[in-house]
């Protein structure tokens, strides 16, 4: 090799060295500015909807792993078991209390005067039992059959008339959580199995749902359902009793629908009370199970009650987002 070939040969084996180096520099450069800038590698921390202060988990990782294997799973192992009032349905606007399915007629022209403020008395007494922070759900159990008992013989009373009740609803101040119609469509386009199960009036929540326009076909509810006479006028109320604290044995009560779903085997829980906790025990096959909790009311008392049972708990959010956004991943 002369002289010049050597010197070319040092000159880009030299070049090649400093490439590398330049390289491995500039490599290490970004994955520093990757770090500084927080790159996001995780599902959660990827969906906007998570930054919101309304958001709050104790255990992140837990709430990931199982929305990825949500994800995996996808739209034929789903199912979301949901409450109705103050899940469902907004707890306040603009400072305003929105009614329960209870509420509702409470507030109409149906009801005497005198019904009405006795209704309001029960709602006044028992109200802060359901949401004391120091009661246990075992010892808030029976003030709640009291309630029911109560307020529904109150309601019989009235002799409710059937055919009043879509205008009752259409009068009144019902308000779905802002998001509603994203969270039932898209459910229902994937045709992913939905299950309502609630301790209000299943006869009010139908005609809001159906009001709403998201009373579709893979919606199945399950309430309390008013009895009416061969006149139409309220007699009693069908079935058992569903109240706040014994949707435990929702599973067993309605074992031929959850044959029916049994490989939906992914559950999202949506509920605001922790009696809902309890709303997919005995549900046979379950493989993972997200529960989302809304804290509407009585924060500070009982947040960290609802971290500790709740995988995902939503503080004065009157929105379906968070929800949404996760249902949009897996979906
Ligand atoms: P949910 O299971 O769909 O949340 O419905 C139950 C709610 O209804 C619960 O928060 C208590 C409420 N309720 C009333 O507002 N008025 C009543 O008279 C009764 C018996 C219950
Ligand atoms: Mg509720």
């Amino acid at each position: 090799m002369d002289k010049t070939a050597v010197v070319k040969v040092g000159a880009a084996a030299s070049a090649s060295v400093c490439a590398l180096f330049g390289g491995v520099v500039l490599a290490q450069y970004m994955f520093a500015q990757k770090k500084r800038a927080g790159k996001k590698t995780k599902i959660i921390e990827m969906m906007p909807e998570f930054e919101k202060n309304t958001v709050h988990m104790r255990d992140p990782e837990r709430v990931e792993q199982i929305i990825c294997d949500m994800i995996k799973g996808g739209a034929s192992k789903l199912q979301v078991i949901t409450d109705f009032d103050m899940t469902l349905s907004r707890f306040a606007v603009n400072g305003k209390r929105c009614p329960t399915c209870h509420n509702i007629i409470d507030n109409c022209k149906l009801v005497t005067e005198d019904c009405r403020t006795k209704l309001l008395e029960l709602k006044n007494t028992y109200y802060p039992i359901e949401i004391d922070p120091h009661l246990t759900m075992e010892e808030k159990y029976p003030f709640m059959v009291e309630w029911y008992f109560k307020s529904h013989t109150l309601l019989v009373e009235q002799r409710l008339q059937k055919d009043k009740l879509s205008e009752v609803v259409r009068d009144s101040d019902a308000c779905l959580r802002e998001g509603y119609e994203p969270f039932f469509d898209r459910l229902q386009q994937h045709n992913v199995p939905v299950f309502i199960f609630s301790a209000g009036l299943g006869d009010v929540l139908e005609e809001i749902i159906h009001q709403a326009g998201v009373y579709h076909p893979n919606v199945k509810v399950v309430s309390n359902f008013m009895d009416f006479d061969e006149n139409g006028e309220l007699r009693g109320f069908k079935g058992e009793l569903i109240h706040v604290f014994n949707k435990h044995d929702g599973a067993l009560r309605n074992t031929e629908y959850f044959k029916q779903v049994k490989d939906n085997c992914n559950i999202v829980l949506l509920g605001d009370s922790l009696g809902d906790l309890n709303m997919a025990d005995g549900v046979p096959n379950v493989e993972n199970i997200l529960k989302i909790g809304f804290l509407n009311d009585k924060v500070e008392e009982r947040l960290e009650k609802y971290l500790d049972s709740y995988d995902i708990v939503l503080v004065k959010d009157e929105t379906l987002e968070v929800p949404n956004s996760i249902l949009q991943k897996i979906l």
